[in-house]
């Protein structure tokens, strides 16, 4: 489909100028895709410029972290974003937290007071209202290109999505109890991601690291149950560290540095 093609792409371009940024790169928009992320690896491949952003109404084959299925009917944001970092260094690592902060702080604007659960589940108390899905390409000179793919809940209401994840997310709109724009929505998350992206590239990863953890889930120094390569630990969670890796400590007194995987916590159980 051709640039900016469609009335989202076109009202998305106009958001993002009406906050004072000319975006610099194509906005292809579509109806129906299999992945947004696919379809922006594959334009990468052939050479798309930085700050490319493929926004779909919905998607036939969306895909979450852990090789997990993400549904994606039509009402909700399916968008994803190619970044090109340069030069090459560890500072990148914590791009995926970056995206995952420009999400809650787009919907904090809203209204929502949401939270960042590591590695990158975006939550509004219990339920999941949004993820990152960053998928990096590398080279003979090192990383080349990262997709960031963000998928935000924000019309369709939970029962109204498969029944094996109904009871572990929920909605903007439901939460707001009203309609929430996912185009302004989409706006506000480029924007902040922008701000963050040159932040990192100037400062380094401290600055990300430490608004991450302002907007954590607050289970510093609570009991986690963590599952990482393979593994299940048992710990508290202390902190974040600079390349956004959970620590963890474990029961027997030693640090255990988590750079994937998936962390719940453990609430101590009632009489
Ligand atoms: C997660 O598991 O929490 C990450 C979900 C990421 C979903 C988004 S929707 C847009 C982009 N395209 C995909 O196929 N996945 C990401």
């Amino acid at each position: 489909m051709s640039a900016d093609a469609g009335d989202a792409g076109v009202r998305l371009r106009a958001q993002l100028a009406a906050r004072g940024l000319e975006w610099p790169a194509e906005i292809e928009h579509t109806p129906l895709s299999p992945s947004t992320n696919d379809r922006l690896k594959q334009r990468a491949r052939a050479g798309a410029a930085e700050w490319t952003v493929v926004l779909a109404d919905a998607q036939t084959a969306g895909r979450g972290r852990q090789g997990r299925r993400w549904s994606s009917p039509p009402g909700n944001l399916y968008l994803s974003v190619l970044l090109r970092p340069a030069p090459p260094g560890a500072r990148w690592s914590v791009l995926p937290l970056a995206a995952g902060l420009a999400v809650a702080e787009a919907l904090a604007v809203e209204g929502l007071d949401a939270r960042l659960k590591w590695p990158n589940d975006v939550m509004v108390g219990e339920r999941k209202v949004g993820g990152i899905l960053a998928e990096a390409t590398s080279g003979a000179d090192g990383l080349e290109s990262v997709v960031l793919g963000v998928g935000v809940n924000v019309a369709v209401r939970p029962p109204d999505l498969p029944p094996d994840v109904a009871a572990t997310v929920t909605c903007a709109a439901e939460e707001l109890a009203r309609a929430v724009d996912r185009v302004v929505l989409a706006g506000a998350v480029l924007v902040r991601l922008t701000v963050w992206y040159h932040a990192l590239a100037r400062e380094g990863p401290r600055v990300v690291q430490t608004a991450w953890r302002a907007r954590a889930v607050p289970w510093w120094g609570r009991a986690v149950e963590a599952q990482s390569g393979g593994r299940r630990l048992r710990g508290i969670a202390r902190d974040l560290d600079e390349g956004g890796a959970l620590i963890l400590e474990l029961e027997d007194g030693t640090r255990a540095v988590l750079h994937s995987g998936e962390v719940r916590e453990v609430r101590p159980a009632r009489d």
